[in-house]
C-alpha cells in the first residue's frame, strides 16, 4: 500500500538558501507517487525559479502574479481544497510569523489560511532567529493549533556559523510525510511488533558472534506495517539502515535483550513478526578484558540462547498472549520440511521460509524468494521479488488472519 498514491500535496516554498532542498523534496514526493503543486513566494524566487519546480513536479508552479490572473479570485481556494497535506519547506521566520497571526499578503499565506488539510512546516533560518522568543512564541501558537513542525536541525548555517536552523533533510521529511499520509489505514489502532537484524553475542569487550542479517527484510516489514496505518515497535540489533519514520525503535544487541524487549512489547500488540536472525548459541563465558593474541588460542564454549518465538508460543498456549506470531526460517536444505517443523515447535500462525541457498534470496540482498507456510499445511510459493514486496505479501496474509476488512477478498 503506497501512502502517496492519489495524494495531492501542496508545497509552499519561502525565501531561504534551503530552497534547493525543496526542489529535491518535490522530486522525491513525486517519484514516490504523489501529485505535487508548488507555490513560491517572491523571496523564494530570488533563490530558485518556478521552472525548477515545474520540471520536477510535472505541474504548473504558482506565484503571487497568479493572484491577479484570470482565476485570481478563486485560486487560493482551489489549491487549498485539493490538498491532502500542505507542506511549507523551507519556512522562514517571516512566513511563520505571518501564519501565526493570520496574515494573508501573498498567495502562499492566503492559501494556508484557506487550507483545511493538515499543515507541516520545515523551518530554515539563522540560529539566532530560530531561538528568538518571538519566533518561538509563533511556533508554539501554530503547534497549539495543530500545525506539525519538523526541524530545524543543527549544523552548518549559511552565515558560516553552526547552530540549530538547517532545514530537515528532504529524505527525512519525505519519510515523515509518508508516515502522516499513512495514518487512518486499515491497521489503524493495531500495534505490530517486528524484530530485525542479527543478534550480537559478546566474546569479549571487542568481539561478538553474529550473523549476516542486514535487517533489510525486517525493516521492509516495518515500513509496510506503518504504510498500512499500524503503530510499530521495531526491536532491532544494530544495522546500517535508516529507521522508518514513525517506528518506535527499541535497540537491542543480544538474544537475551531481544527476548526481554519482545516480552515487554507484545502484550498490547496484535502481532509479532520475527524477521530477526537470532543467535541460537552464545559464548558461555565472555571475557571481561580483550582476549590477547599473545596468549594461547582460547577454546570458546557455547551455551544455548533462549528461543524467543518458543517462549511466546508458550505464553500463547497459556492464553497470556493473544496476538498472531509470524516467524521466518532461514534454511539451506530441506527448506519446507524444516520450516513446517518450526511452525509446530514454535506454535506459529505463519512461517516465511527463505531458501538462503537460492540466488538473490536470504541474507543481505535486496530481494528474497520465500514460501509462506500455515499450520493447516497450506503453502504458497512466491517468485523472487523485492523484500518490500515480500513484506506486503506477509502483511496481507497477516491482515487476512486478523480479519481486517479488505484483506480477505484479496
Ligand atoms: O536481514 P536480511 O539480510 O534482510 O535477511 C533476512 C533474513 C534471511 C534474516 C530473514 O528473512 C530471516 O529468514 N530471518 C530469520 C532467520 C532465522 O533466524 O531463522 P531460524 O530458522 O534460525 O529461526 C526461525 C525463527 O525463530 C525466526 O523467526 C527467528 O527470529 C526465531 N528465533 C530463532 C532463534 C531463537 N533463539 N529465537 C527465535 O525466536
Amino acid at each position: 500500500m503506497n501512502p502517496f498514491a492519489n495524494k495531492h500535496l501542496l508545497l509552499g516554498v519561502t525565501g531561504s538558501i534551503a530552497c534547493y532542498k525543496a526542489a529535491d523534496l518535490a522530486s522525491k514526493l513525486r517519484q514516490a507517487g504523489a501529485e505535487v503543486e508548488a507555490i513560491l513566494t517572491q523571496a523564494a524566487q530570488q533563490f530558485i525559479t518556478p521552472l525548477t519546480f515545474q520540471s520536477v513536479t510535472g505541474r504548473r508552479t504558482f506565484v503571487d502574479a497568479d493572484l491577479w490572473g484570470a482565476a485570481g479570485h478563486v485560486i487560493h481556494v482551489s489549491l487549498a481544497e485539493k490538498a491532502d497535506l500542505m507542506i511549507i519547506a523551507p519556512a522562514t521566520a517571516n512566513t511563520i510569523a505571518k501564519l501565526a497571526h493570520g496574515q494573508a499578503d501573498n498567495l502562499l499565506t492566503i492559501t494556508s489560511l484557506a487550507a483545511r488539510c493538515p499543515i507541516l512546516i520545515a523551518p530554515a533560518m539563522d540560529g539566532g532567529m530560530w531561538d528568538n522568543s518571538a519566533t518561538q512564541a509563533n511556533v508554539q501558537l501554530l503547534k497549539a493549533r495543530g500545525v506539525t513542525f519538523f526541524g530545524p536541525v543543527e549544523g552548518h548555517l549559511a552565515s558560516g556559523l553552526r547552530g540549530v536552523g538547517r532545514m530537515t533533510d528532504p529524505a527525512d521529511l519525505a519519510g515523515h510525510i509518508r508516515y502522516q499520509l499513512s495514518r487512518g489505514g486499515p491497521l489503524t489502532g493495531q500495534k505490530i511488533v517486528v524484530t530485525a537484524g542479527g543478534t550480537q553475542e559478546p566474546l569479549d569487550p571487542v568481539r561478538v558472534l553474529t550473523n549476516r542479517s542486514s535487517g533489510k527484510q525486517g525493516y521492509a516489514i516495518v515500513q509496510a506495517a506503518l504504510d498500512l496505518g499500524a503503530d510499530v515497535d521495531l526491536i532491532s540489533s544494530p544495522t546500517h539502515l535508516p529507521i522508518p519514520a514513525g517506528a518506535n525503535l527499541i535497540p537491542v544487541k543480544t538474544a537475551g535483550e531481544m527476548l526481554e524487549a519482545v516480552l515487554a512489547a507484545i502484550m498490547d500488540s496484535s502481532a509479532l513478526v520475527m524477521a530477526a536472525a537470532v543467535a541460537d548459541f552464545r559464548p558461555a563465558h565472555p571475557a571481561e578484558q580483550k582476549i590477547k593474541k599473545e596468549n594461547t588460542i582460547p577454546p570458546i564454549l557455547l551455551e544455548r540462547n533462549p528461543d524467543i518465538l518458543q517462549t511466546v508460543g508458550f505464553l500463547k498456549h497459556n492464553h497470556q498472549y493473544r496476538g498472531l506470531t509470524i516467524g521466518f526460517a532461514a534454511e539451506s536444505q530441506e527448506v519446507l520440511k524444516n520450516a513446517a517443523g518450526k511452525i509446530r515447535a514454535k506454535k506459529l500462525d505463519m512461517i516465511v521460509a527463505n531458501d538462503i541457498g537460492a540466488p538473490g534470496a536470504g541474507f543481505e540482498v535486496d530481494t528474497n524468494q520465500v514460501t509462506l507456510l500455515f499450520p493447516d499445511g497450506r503453502q504458497e510459493a512466491l517468485p523472487l521479488m523485492g523484500k518490500e514486496e515480500v513484506a506486503d505479501r506477509v502483511l496481507w496474509e497477516m491482515m487476512r488472519m486478523m480479519g481486517v476488512e479488505g484483506a480477505s477478498s484479496g
